[in-house]
This record gives C-alpha cells, structure tokens and sequence, in this order.
C-alpha cells in the first residue's frame, strides 16, 4: 500500500504544528533553524542536548515531547554527522530514517527543516530525502483489519501521520524535481505491493489484469493468453506452468516516450513465477512460503514501466514479464521431459525446479524476435546460489557487454541497488551440455547463478547487449534497511531508472 502521508515542500518558515523536525551536525553544530527555535523556547533545546551528551553524531537524537515555550507537540533534533560528505543515497537514507522516527501519535502534520549550517543543499539533496521518506513510509497492510473497538465499531480515532511539509530554501526547485521522484516511489510501491501479495490471491491471470492499470499511464498493454503463446512455441514457458491449474500468460508492456517512430526500444523482461513449488523436484517444506516472491523479477518491470510512463520518460521502453505458477500434479512436467523452446532449442528438463530459465528463454527470445532491442535486460530471483556467493548486499549482474555492465554498475553505486558481476564463459557453458537433447536445464553442484546465467545467454543472439540480474537476494525476504521495511523491496526500480536516466532518455 502506498504511503498515505503526503509530502511537499514550503520555505523556512514553519507554522507551530505537530512535530518539528531539525537537524545538526557534529559538534553540536545546530541549523539556523535549530538555534531558532532553541532561542524561542528559551534554550531548551541546547540545555536537553548536552544533559544527553547529543553531540551532533549521525542518527542521535533529542527526542522532546510538549517542548516547553513552544506550540509543536514534539520536537525532533537528529544528528546528522557530516553533511559535507553526504551523496544522493544518503540524503535518500536520511530520508527514510527521519520518517522511520515520525509515528503520527503526536499529530497528523510534520514539518521538516532541511537546511544546513555552512555549506547549501541541492534541490536535487531535498527531492532524494523527500523520496527516502516516502519509500521508508510504505506498508503492507491489506491484510491486516483496523483495529476494532469494543462495541465492534471501527476505531475512529485515527492516528496516522497524514502530512510531511518539508522546509527548504528553494521549494519549487524540489517540488519540480521531487514530481519524477514521486513515479520512481509509486513505482517502487507497485513492485513491493506485487511481490507482498501471497499466490493465492495472485496467480498468472491475475498479475497480468493488475498490468492493465499501466494503460492509465500511457502504456500499451497486451496480454498474451495460453492459445498465443502455444502459438509462438513457447513450449518451455509453457512446460513449466503445465502442472497449474492457472494457465500462463505473458504481458507486453509498451512505453513509448522517445517520439521518434522506428527506433529500436530497451526492453526489460521479469520473470514472473508466481508461485514456485519446485514441481515435481519439489522443494522442501520449510521455507516454501517466501516463493510467493519469485515473481518479484517480473514485479520490478511492470514498477519500471509504470514509473518510466508516469514521469514521461523520453525512451522507447518495453517490458515483457513470463507468468506461471509451477506445481506438481499429474499434468505437471517431469524430470527427463524434452521440450522445444521458442528458438528452437531442445531443452532437457532435469530438474523442474530449475524453471525460471524455461520461462525467461521463450521470454528472452520473443523480445529479440519482436523488438531488435538495443539492450536487453533481465531480472529474476533465478537461484539459491546467488545468495551463496553475494549474500544480499549485492545482486548478480552477468553481461556479454562490458559497457552495459559498467553503467549497470554505476547505476548500482548511485542508487544504493548494488550489483556484483560474476562472469560467463565457454568452460562454464559446458556445464549445461545435455547428452540427449541441445542443452539441459541444470548445470551441476558448482557455480549455479552461472550456469544458469550461461543457460540464458543460449537464447541472447549475436550482438544483442544483455544483462542478466539475479535478484534472488536482494528482492524478497528483504533486510530490514533505512528506506525499507517491507518483505517484497521492490529492488531494480530505482536501479534501472537510474541507468534510463544516464544513458538512454533523450536530454
Ligand atoms: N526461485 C528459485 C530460486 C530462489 C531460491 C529464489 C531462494 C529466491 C530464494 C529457483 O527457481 C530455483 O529453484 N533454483 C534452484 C535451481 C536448481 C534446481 C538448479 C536453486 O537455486 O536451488
Ligand atoms: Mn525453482
Ligand atoms: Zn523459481
């Protein structure tokens, strides 16, 4: 659920409200309106400082409720450290940790000040706290009641923060700037709503009906149902979503920002695995819930098209999401199955676990047959083994293009979404030479996010650029960070629209 609280941005002068929020540096050294408001209330605020030894340090606070001399029903002096120092992810984290201390209790208006001693702070600086707070502001609550009174009633006596003024030198720069900011956070929130969304309630049909509401945006939507992708011979998308009684369906999602007709789009595809039993190489019990995420690959592209259309990014994007649920029944496929994939390739199924692959192969080839793209870029909660190697601090990136891995990277740094690139190769291809058919599905005990990276790259044609992030570990059963606190991250939104912005959208 998106965050109810709304955010904007009005200069320095701060109506006696709510909470008040300032900021100081190491030292103490208190913002001009820190000092401000301590001369008001006759020192207060300096005095509760050094009685707890606050000397500015980063995520220290003076936390004052019913601040005396003062109409505010709370008022907030955080540490900020060294601001000198700060990059966009810190303003983004500071963001997020100022609105995790912000409850609503105490009010439903917060009023922050932004604004540092010596040095100024971009507008650019605000518009990142601002969507730091608004990330660190979403919940999953669709399934948690209100709470009740006694009598059955509903509790009307909401206490939700409702309002965030954010006060700055320059308000409209940050309101201008903060409007793109605000698709990226609706974009985010979209991926996590979808990732959160347990399997019952989302099956493939039902992922593909929430794609429609991209069309509200400006986005083409087709979905294409059983019959079109029997079609297309997609026969190893297909095998894997047999054993369902919910038939696949994969959607294309079309933004077309860039004007000129013709040229050749960057496309994004997610795998969209509903919900992954293991299938017939069924998974182990414990644990098995969290595979309601594994279309979280799938979940970043639909937020990634949304948000690039909501902000009218100039690029021609498309995104394409392969969805299925895999599940063991008496029409599910077997260990030992050969299939035909769309390009051709005869794949042998070793083990119906390892079904991600199936799904973006036809995936990965549709996008290249259809669109010529001048990039091609996957996401997928692919394997376990991602987690082995990076933990989840960083995703796998494997590329064939070390251009495209370099921006990827970069946009990794400047974002806080890290990627670690693990490498391809003509020995680790072997690893998934079948005896029986062209290629099998499964590489062997060693190295398994590279097999089957290398199992993708068999459907990536000749001079395609391609990137293929495992994001097994950073989009699902996520840590506990600054600016989330949500189970589904929605990692690669920020991620990508960052390399968008650096390297694709006409300035
Ligand atoms: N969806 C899983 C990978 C996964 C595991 C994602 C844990 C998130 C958390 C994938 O389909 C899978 O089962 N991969 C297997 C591959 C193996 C059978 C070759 C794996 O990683 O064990
Ligand atoms: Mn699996
Ligand atoms: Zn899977």
């Amino acid at each position: 659920m998106s965050d109810q609280t709304t955010i904007s941005f009005a200069n320095l002068s701060l109506p006696e409200e709510g909470v008040a929020v300032v900021l100081a540096e190491d030292g103490p050294k208190l913002t001009p309106a820190a000092k401000d408001l301590d001369k008001t209330a006759k020192g207060l605020l300096s005095r509760a400082a050094t009685i707890s030894g606050f000397k500015g340090k980063k995520d220290s606070t003076v936390d004052l409720l019913a601040p005396a001399g003062l109409k505010f029903a709370r008022l907030l002096l955080i540490g900020v450290g060294k601001t000198a120092d700060y990059n966009a992810e810190d303003w983004l984290n500071l963001g997020g940790t100022v609105r995790g201390l912000l409850t609503g209790k105490e009010g439903p208006t917060a009023h922050i000040v932004l604004e540092m001693a010596g040095k100024g702070l971009t507008p650019e600086d605000v518009a990142n706290f601002a969507l730091g707070a608004a990330l660190r502001g979403y919940k999953f609550k669709k399934y948690k009641s209100a709470p009740k009174k006694k009598n059955g009633t509903a509790d009307n006596n909401d206490k939700t923060l409702k309002k965030i003024v954010i006060h700055t030198a320059d308000p409209r720069a940050a309101t201008k700037l903060y409007r793109a900011l605000h698709a990226v956070a609706n974009g985010v929130t979209l991926a996590r709503d979808l990732v959160n969304e347990p399997a019952n309630v989302l099956g493939p049909a039902e992922f593909a009906a929430r794609t429609k509401a991209l069309t509200k945006v400006g986005v083409e939507v087709s979905v294409l149902p059983p019959r079109t992708l029997r079609r297309l011979g997609m026969n190893a998308l297909l095998a894997v979503g047999q054993g369902s009684t919910r038939p696949s369906h994969v959607v294309v999602m079309r933004w077309n920002g860039a004007g000129a007709k013709g040229a050749d789009p960057i496309v994004f595809v997610g795998k969209g695995v509903t919900f992954d039993t293991g299938g017939i190489s069924l998974k182990p019990a414990a644990g098995m819930e969290d595979m309601k995420g594994d279309m979280a690959g799938a979940a970043c592209v639909v937020g990634l098209i949304h948000e690039l259309a909501e902000r009218k990014a100039k690029l021609y994007a498309v995104g394409i999401v392969g969805l299925v649920e895999n599940m063991p029944s008496g029409s599910a496929q077997r260990p030992g199955d050969i299939v035909t994939a769309m390009s051709g390739l005869n794949i042998e199924v070793l083990n119906t676990d390892a079904e991600g692959r199936m799904v973006l192969a036809d995936c990965l080839w549709y996008a290249q047959d259809r669109f010529k793209p001048k990039a091609l870029i996957n996401l997928a909660t692919l394997t376990g083994a991602v987690m082995v190697a990076l933990g989840k601090e960083h995703a796998g990136l494997f590329s064939n293009n070390n251009e495209l891995a370099g921006w990827l990277i970069d946009a990794g740094n400047a974002t806080g979404e890290k990627l670690w690139r693990l490498p391809l190769g003509p020995k680790y291809d072997k690893m998934i030479d079948s005896k029986v058919a062209d290629i099998k599905n499964t590489g062997g005990k060693w190295g398994g996010s590279i097999s089957a990276a290398q199992f993708l790259q068999r459907f990536i044609k000749e001079g395609t650029p391609w990137a293929h992030l495992d994001i097994a570990g950073t989009a699902m059963s996520s840590v506990d960070s600054e600016i989330n606190r949500s189970w589904g991250s929605g990692f690669g939104v920020r991620l990508l629209d960052q390399l968008v912005r650096d390297h694709y959208e006409r300035k």
